[in-house]
Formats: C-alpha cells, structure tokens, sequence
C-alpha cells in the first residue's frame, strides 16, 4: 500500500508539537505500562466478511506474515457487492427484536446432510438463510465517485462512468481478492498451502472464556449436493489470537411496526407478495403498469423511485413529517422521480377483507387521515437494523467500546472494520493498524488511555456520514502509523491525495446537493489545530459508554444473529 512519502513525514514532523500534548503522536515515550501488552504473542487471525473492508483486512494481514484465515458466509467474496438474482429469505413482519441463536451441534466436527422440505424448510431457503442474498438491484448505481469508489491496486476499466454500476464494482473487488490470493479457490504459494479464504462458510459463534485463552470460532459450511438434491453442512471450530470483524452493515431489514402491517404483508399475487422490503428488489419490469408505493425517504427510496418510475403507472411515496433529509441530512425532495406524490406516513393498514389476493381493494390510513386506496405494490425502503453480528459487544452505529483504530477495548485482540468509507485508503489503514499492533510494529495505549480517549467524545469518527470527520481520523492515521513505523519499523503510508476532495466535492455537489462541499470546507479544517476539530453532532454523540457484554458461563458467548 505505502511507498516512502516525504509529505507523511513533514505532516508527522509538522503536527508533532500540538499533537503530543493531545494524546496522539506517542512515540518517544518508553513507558510501559502507557501501552497495552498481549499476554501471548498473536500468529493466527481470522477475519469475518470479505466484502471491501475484510478482504483489505486480510491482506494487510498477511502482508505482515500473520497465519490469515477469511470466512465467508456467501459463495464468493464482494460482499455487499456480489449481485445474484437469488433474494433474502423474506424477513419477519412485524419486525422483532429477537436475536435466535443459531443451532449449534454438540460435538465438533460434525456434518448433515438435509433432505428438501425437512423441518418444513425449502433446500432453496436454507441455502438463502445461510449466505442471505445481497441488497442491491440490477441496475443500481453507486451514489460515490468512481474514482474513489475502489480498492487499492486496482482501477476500473477507461471510460467507466462515475456512477458505476453494482457489476463494475463487484469486479473491481474481486480483482483485488484475486491480486491478494483471496478468491474462491485461490491458493497460497507458499507453506503450509492451505487456502486462506473459506466461502460459503458462516461464522456461527466467537467464543473466548479468559483474556489469556485463544478465541474459538464455530463455522459451518453448507454446499450444495446437486446429483442427491441434498445441501451439506460441516461444522467445526478453529482457533484464533484475535479476530477481524468486517461483516457490514446491511444485513437485517428494518420493518416498521405499522398497525395491520402483518396482514398486509401475507398477501400474494401469482405467487409473489405485494409488499416488499428493497433489500428483496431486483429488477423494475415487474412493476409496470402497477401503481406502486414506497415508503421511506432515504437513498433506498429516492433511487427506487427513479428505478421504477418509467414502468409504474402511478408512484406514490410516503414519507415521515418533518424529515425530509436523508441519512447525510440533505433536502431529499428533489431526488424522488418527478413522477412520485409525496403523502405523509402511514399510520395504519386496514385489514384486508380475506379472499387472500392483492392489495388492491385495501385501504391505508395516513397520519392526516387521508386513506390511499387503489395500491398494486409497497415498497418498503425503510433501511437496515444496526448489524447484530456480536450482539452484546458492539453496536456498529454507535461503536460502543471501540477505541477510535477499531479495537475492542475490554480486549484489542478482537478488533471491527469501521469504516464507511471502505474504499481507497481508508480500510487499509485500518487493516494496516491491525497488522502492526498485533506483530508489534505499532503501539496501542493502554486500555485506561483508551477509555480516556473514548470517554472525552473527541475520537468518535465511527460515523460515515460526515465527511470532515471522515478526513480527520484519515490524518490521526497517517500521524500514528508512520509515527509507529519511525519508531519501530514497517513501511509508511500516504495520506489521501489532494485531488481526492476535489473529486468529492465534484460529485457530491452534482449530486447531491448544489454547493454543499466548497474547497473553503476543507482548508478551513485544514487550518485547525487537533483540539478545534469539530465534535461529532447529537446524532452520533447521544451514546453512553456501555458495558454491555454478556458474560454465560465465565466466556464471552457472541452468537450470531440471523
Ligand atoms: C443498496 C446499497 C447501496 C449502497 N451503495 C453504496 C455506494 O454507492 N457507495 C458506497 O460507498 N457504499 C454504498 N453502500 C454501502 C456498502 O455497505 C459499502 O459500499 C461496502 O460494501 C461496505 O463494505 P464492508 O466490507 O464493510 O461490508 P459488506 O460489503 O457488507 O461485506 C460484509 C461481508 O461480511 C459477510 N458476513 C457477514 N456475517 C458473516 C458471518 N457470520 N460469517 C461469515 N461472513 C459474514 C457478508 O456475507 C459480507 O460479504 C451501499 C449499501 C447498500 C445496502
Ligand atoms: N448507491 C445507491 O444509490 C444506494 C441506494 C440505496 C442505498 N444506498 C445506501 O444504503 C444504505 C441504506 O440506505 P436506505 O435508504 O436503505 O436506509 P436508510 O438510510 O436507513 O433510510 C431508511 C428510511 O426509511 C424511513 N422510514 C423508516 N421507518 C419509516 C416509516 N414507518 N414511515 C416512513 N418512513 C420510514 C426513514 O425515515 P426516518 O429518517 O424518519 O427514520 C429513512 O428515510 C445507505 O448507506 C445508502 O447510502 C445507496
Ligand atoms: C514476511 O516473510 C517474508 C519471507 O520470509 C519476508 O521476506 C518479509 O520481509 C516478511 N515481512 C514482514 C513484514 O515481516
Ligand atoms: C424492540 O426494541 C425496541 C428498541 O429497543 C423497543 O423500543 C421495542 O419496545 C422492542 N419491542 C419488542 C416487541 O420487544
Ligand atoms: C483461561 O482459560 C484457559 C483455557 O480455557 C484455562 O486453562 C485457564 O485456567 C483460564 N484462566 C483463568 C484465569 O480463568
Ligand atoms: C393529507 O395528505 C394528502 C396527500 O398528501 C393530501 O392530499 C391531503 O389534502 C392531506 N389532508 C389534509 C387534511 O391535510
Ligand atoms: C387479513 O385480516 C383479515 C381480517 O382479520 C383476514 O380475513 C384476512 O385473511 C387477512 N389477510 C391476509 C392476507 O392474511
Ligand atoms: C461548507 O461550508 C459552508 C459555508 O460555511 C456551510 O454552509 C456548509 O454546511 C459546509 N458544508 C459541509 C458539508 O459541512
């Protein structure tokens, strides 16, 4: 990733007076006990997900010699980006708060094999159950510049607009799984040959009973049996010194508990139903002549309008008062297809009269009380639950307990991809840090200091969404790793080149909204010393430090969610 750079160097020299009273640039200070320590030294890592960050992950890993393991639930790495025509198996109305345990064997290894139909479920849906199908469309297009939108090493072919689509983008990640020796079937050139990435393989559990204990995963792989008409399942555990979570954000859908919700959502047409969530929608054709409603105001529901709007024959959206801003709190309005009316929300479903076909005749309450009738389709473009990937550890919306480079606090062997910038850089830094600290080329402060970090509010760059302070924890990396890698050796990185905020600010303002990210927005952050930075706003500021771990049995027992 890092060539020798002269402006790493200057920008490191430069900082260094203002920094070292802040806590950031730590080097020269011998102390000990300033510094966590591992009890045992760290060889073998896993990492969890190999969409864009986890595959940047292992490779930084293995980079540094670490023994690399990738787990993968789905056939081949992409990870959001790994478009299939295959759906997620449907999704519960109304939403609950459950999190099932997945069922586990008793005994490792362990192996079954399942017969269509058994326990009253499909091959088809267990198969979908275990990889869950992607949430995008078959021609979406991204809402982030190409050239910024791709990973390190590789470009997009010439001419690529820089809107790409879902395609473009699952090659390019794919490409760089294949430069890394991390694709389906890839393997390593070297001793001991065994492969480091396993696909189709889910990672059931993340075991650890003590901090001087090794972490134990439980996977299970599930291939298809095609000549029995039969899926595999092998079960088996492996273990860790520490673990990469890189499983994404978008995995469970948001429904939301409107009254009637769940009668609607049992009604079918020719065999499909008349309510979907986006994560289930891939092409617009069937929608034609229909007219259609989609609920939501966010970027789901603004490109769907636009996906659909030359098929349907009347597109409605309902929208939530007072909340006409998207996640990245711009005026959303103008982004609906022109085509869409815009009503308030829902506040309820009236029941449906039984015959048990179509939407047709039903009648939907607004807030205002206006009803709607005479709907063909619902789209409910209503977002994703925060990931429940290790529940009683981390909410990755709030990155509770994680220091500001992604470790767990309670115990930096276990370790999240934050980003929501996964491309360029930015994860490879991350992956990078990850690799130095556990081969002992960086230095991570002790876990007091961490907390104190963490606690002060000013580290809290875990949200994507704002765009400067984005770039600041961009330059907290490029100060601590070459700051690290001064001192104790490794290689140096860049910091993001210039022009990448020109790009930004091109798109985004053609974008997005007109004027929004001027050049003066940057230099003005430029020019501002560490402790003038602005601190996250109330969305991103409302969370508590939170103990939150659960404690079964004397182990941290992290099980997956479905
Ligand atoms: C509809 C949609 C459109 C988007 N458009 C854009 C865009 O235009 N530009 C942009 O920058 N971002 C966009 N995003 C955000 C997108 O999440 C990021 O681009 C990127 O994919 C995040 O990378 P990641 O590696 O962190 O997570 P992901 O890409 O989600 O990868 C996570 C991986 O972890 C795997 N995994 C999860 N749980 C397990 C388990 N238990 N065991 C094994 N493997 C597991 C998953 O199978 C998956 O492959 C979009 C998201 C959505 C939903
Ligand atoms: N490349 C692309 O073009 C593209 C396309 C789609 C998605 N994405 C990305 O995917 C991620 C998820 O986006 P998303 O749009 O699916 O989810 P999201 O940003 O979480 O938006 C969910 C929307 O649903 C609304 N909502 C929830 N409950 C509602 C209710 N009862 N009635 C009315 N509205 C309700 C929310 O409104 P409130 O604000 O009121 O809660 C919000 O507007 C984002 O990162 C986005 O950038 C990108
Ligand atoms: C990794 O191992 C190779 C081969 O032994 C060696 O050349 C390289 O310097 C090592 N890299 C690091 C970062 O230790
Ligand atoms: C589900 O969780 C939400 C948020 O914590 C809470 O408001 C709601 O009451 C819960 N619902 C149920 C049915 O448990
Ligand atoms: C930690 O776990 C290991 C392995 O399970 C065990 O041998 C050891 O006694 C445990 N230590 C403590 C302090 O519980
Ligand atoms: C309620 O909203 C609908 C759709 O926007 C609108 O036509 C109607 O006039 C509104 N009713 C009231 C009472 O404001
Ligand atoms: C919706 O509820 C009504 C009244 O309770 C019932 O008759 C009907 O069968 C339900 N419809 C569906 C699709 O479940
Ligand atoms: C950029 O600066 C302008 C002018 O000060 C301000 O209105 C705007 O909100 C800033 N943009 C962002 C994304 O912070």
């Amino acid at each position: 990733m890092a060539r020798f750079n002269v402006l790493a160097i200057l920008l490191a020299a430069a900082t260094l007076p203002a920094l070292s009273q802040q806590t950031v640039f730590t080097s020269w200070e011998d102390d000990s006990s300033r510094w966590t320590t591992f009890p045992h030294p760290i060889t073998r890592v896993a990492v969890i997900g190999a969409g864009p960050s986890g595959l940047q992950a292992a490779a930084n890993l293995l980079t540094a010699n670490l023994s690399v393991r990738l787990f993968e639930r789905a056939p081949a790495p992409g990870g959001n980006w790994f478009y299939t025509e295959e759906t997620p198996v449907r999704e519960a109305y109304p939403e609950t708060n459950s999190t099932t345990p997945a069922t586990l064997p008793t005994e490792f290894p362990a192996t079954h094999y399942y017969e269509e139909g058994e326990d009253g479920v499909s091959l088809d849906e267990r198969w979908r159950e275990h990889w869950q199908p992607r949430p995008v469309w078959y021609n979406l297009r991204t809402n982030s510049p190409a050239p910024l939108t791709k990973l390190p090493g590789i470009s997009h072919a010439p001419d690529t607009p820089w809107s790409l689509s879902v395609h473009d983008l699952e090659r390019n990640i794919r490409a760089y799984a294949s430069l890394h020796g991390l694709n389906v079937n890839d393997q390593p050139f070297s001793p001991p040959y065994s492969p480091v990435t396993s696909c189709s393989t889910r990672v059931e559990a993340v075991r650890k009973c003590n901090e001087t204990s090794t972490w134990t995963l439980t996977l299970r792989r599930l291939q298809w049996l095609p000549e029995s008409h039969r899926l595999k399942a092998d079960w088996w555990t492996e273990e860790f010194d520490a673990v990469v979570v890189a499983t994404g954000h978008y995995t469970t859908a948001y429904i939301p508990r409107i009254k009637g919700i769940g009668n609607w959502s049992m009604a079918k047409e020719n065999g499909e139903y008349n309510m979907i969530h986006s994560q289930s929608f891939r092409h617009p054709e069937r929608y034609a002549g229909k007219t259609v409603l989609i609920v939501g105001a966010s970027t789901s529901a603004t490109q769907l309008s636009r996906v659909i709007a030359p098929f349907v024959s009347r597109l409605i959206v309902s929208v939530r008062p007072n909340r006409y801003r998207d996640g990245y709190g711009y005026d959303i309005l103008y982004a609906f297809a022109e085509k869409a009316e815009i009503v308030p929300e829902i506040s309820s479903f009236e029941p449906l009269d039984g015959n048990g076909i179509g939407i047709r005749a039903g009648r939907i309450r607004l807030v205002n009380g206006t009803v709607l009738e005479g709907i063909d389709e619902i789209i409910l473009a209503t977002g994703y639950r925060a990931n429940t990937f290790l529940p009683d550890l981390v909410n990755p919306r709030t990155f509770d307990n994680l220091d500001w480079r992604g470790h767990y606090i309670h115990d930096p062997t276990l370790a999240y991809m934050l980003t929501g910038s996964s491309w360029t850089q930015h994860a490879s830094y991350q992956g990078y840090g990850f690799a130095k600290v556990w081969t002992g080329k960086a230095r991570l402060p002790s876990r007091e200091r961490m907390w104190a970090d963490y606690q002060s509010g000013r580290y809290r760059f875990g949200t994507p969404l704002d765009i400067l302070l984005q770039e600041g924890l961009r330059k907290l990396y490029v100060v601590w790793l070459n700051a690290e890698s001064l001192e104790l050796g490794g290689q140096f990185v860049d910091p993001l080149p210039l022009e990448t905020r020109e790009i930004t600010s091109y798109f985004v303002n053609a974008h997005w909204r007109k004027d929004w990210l001027l050049h003066e927005n940057w230099t003005r952050f430029d020019n501002l010393p560490f402790n003038e930075w602005p601190k996250p706003g109330p969305a991103h500021g409302q969370h508590q430090c939170q103990w939150r771990w659960r404690r079964v049995q004397g182990c941290i027992v992290v099980i997956h969610d479905l």
